[in-house]
């Protein structure tokens, strides 16, 4: 019988049902250069520590680099018989040096191993995800300084309600995806430890040193207890949440260029590079990749819930269930990473229809709650009377067929004889729109202020 490395007392071969639902190989294969450069870290340090000797590190570390560059060159296939990535290494190890690669798993179990590769997956995605979220507020940034004074319908209930300017609305997305930003960071300062030398659970009696390897792997330090070092796997749920998170945001974006793109509202047009066609509709542009975005967003959740509820119920320490965190994780950063890069050409390429958000402002009375304003402080009327006298002249514009900022001087006079000039300039939507001076607010001054900041900030980071 061909003997399994990992199944030393394991008298009969594996069941085939056994290996297709047990190995990992399929996937955690994506590890293998984690686990090469964990393994290197692990094998320095046990010859600096008299554990192995130098001669044994170095035909080990010949070996592994060996290897590293075979699986990269594409002429050793990771799609062998073994139980996972880690043994795979390991017999391609002692296939290549021989007995000196049998010295490799002293003092670790897989249990460190596979929390370390993973960790160190996670790790470098979270730095990947945070630069492609940095360039998706860049070109919010670069598209907005062009439309600080491009009137847009502002909505509540997805009805106009306030006129607002085209980068102050960029500059909302821009806002959130700083918050995603941060997050992923915040998550990497978080989990930067090395759980290597924790073993299977309780650390071992040879005389490692986990701060030279968590140092040659680039951690800020060993992480503090090995129970929870080889059962924790908060990073990978992090970054699931990090990313769930993220794609609502991307969700929302995408949402909005679907309404936009569509001949009703026809504010932007997505460049023919990022449309699809119907087979039968020969007119037929359609958004596929915000809608794509949108549709993803769902999976993106869903691993999240899925590792949620692998995790709920185990006991201390490494439980096989814990295998069942990788595909996920693996789907959802490919799923963001792709996302990011896809929406991120998507917008720098779509044209701005200015002139249909500006003629849009002209339906829904937006400077209504500016006149109700305007009274409370030229009339000294109280606001609820105010909001009444306004609700008459919506209605009177309603009847007439126009927009409230139409009504002239003589139509306004009719309905109170109070109304002077001073109403006419209250009611025009650009000046309702500059009004919103308050920090924060969409005043062309104001949206540029947020673009500074933002300016400042994408320096800083
Ligand atoms: N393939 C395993 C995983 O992904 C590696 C750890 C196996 N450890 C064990 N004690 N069986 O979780």
């Amino acid at each position: 019988m061909k003997k399994n490395i990992a199944t030393a007392r394991i008298k009969v071969e594996s069941s085939k049902l056994l290996k297709e639902l047990n190995d990992s190989l399929p996937f955690d294969k994506e590890l293998f250069k984690e686990d090469i450069t964990g393994s290197l870290a692990h094998a320095k340090m046990l010859a600096k520590q008299g554990i192995i000797s130098q001669e044994d590190y170095e035909a080990i570390a010949k070996g592994l680099q060996e290897i590293l560059a075979e699986i990269e060159s594409g002429e050793i296939s990771l799609d062998g018989a073994d139980e996972d990535i880690h043994m795979a290494i390991e017999r391609l190890l002692t296939q290549k040096i021989g007995d000196a690669a049998k010295r490799l798993h002293t003092a670790r179990s897989r249990n460190d191993q596979v929390a370390l590769d993973f960790r160190m997956y996670v790790l470098k995605n979270s730095l990947e995800i945070a630069a492609l979220i940095k360039e998706n507020i860049q070109t919010l940034v670069e598209i907005a300084k062009g439309h600080t004074n491009t009137l847009l319908p502002g909505m509540t209930h997805l009805q106009h309600a306030q006129p607002i300017n085209f980068a102050y609305h960029l500059l909302a997305y821009a806002s959130m995806f700083k918050r995603d930003y941060e997050r992923f960071l915040s998550s990497y300062n978080r989990n930067n430890y090395s759980p290597l030398g924790c073993a299977a659970l309780a650390g071992t009696p040879h005389p490692i040193d986990r701060e030279i390897t968590a140092k040659e792997l680039g951690f800020k330090a060993p992480t503090i207890n090995c129970l929870d070092s080889v059962s924790d796997r908060d990073f990978a749920l992090e970054m699931l949440f990090n990313i769930a998170m993220l794609m609502m945001h991307i969700s929302r974006l995408s949402e909005e260029l679907i309404l936009w793109s569509t001949s009703e509202f026809n504010f932007i047009t997505l460049s023919d590079k990022h449309a699809t066609g119907s087979s039968i509709m020969p007119q037929k542009k359609n958004p596929d990749i915000p809608e794509l975005l949108r549709g993803k967003t769902g999976r993106a959740y869903g691993n999240l819930m899925a590792l949620l509820t692998v995790m709920k119920g185990l006991p201390l320490a490494y439980n096989k269930d814990t295998q069942e965190d990788k595909e996920g994780v693996f789907d959802s950063v490919k799923t963001a990473k792709l996302a990011l890069q896809v929406l991120n050409e998507m917008m720098q390429e779509m044209q701005v229809n200015k002139e249909n958000m500006q003629k849009a402002c002209q339906r829904g009375h937006l400077s209504a709650t500016d006149l109700a304003d305007f009274l409370v402080k030229e009339f000294n009327m109280p606001f609820r009377d105010a909001y009444y006298l306004v609700g008459d002249v919506v209605n009177k514009a309603q009847d007439m067929g126009k927009d409230i900022s139409e009504l002239s001087l003589e139509e306004l006079k009719a309905i109170d004889s109070r109304f002077d000039e001073r109403v006419l300039n209250v009611l025009n939507v650009q000046n309702s729109m500059n009004a919103r001076n308050s920090l924060g607010g969409t005043a062309s001054a104001q949206t540029q202020k947020q673009i500074e900041f933002f300016k400042e900030w994408l320096k800083a980071n």
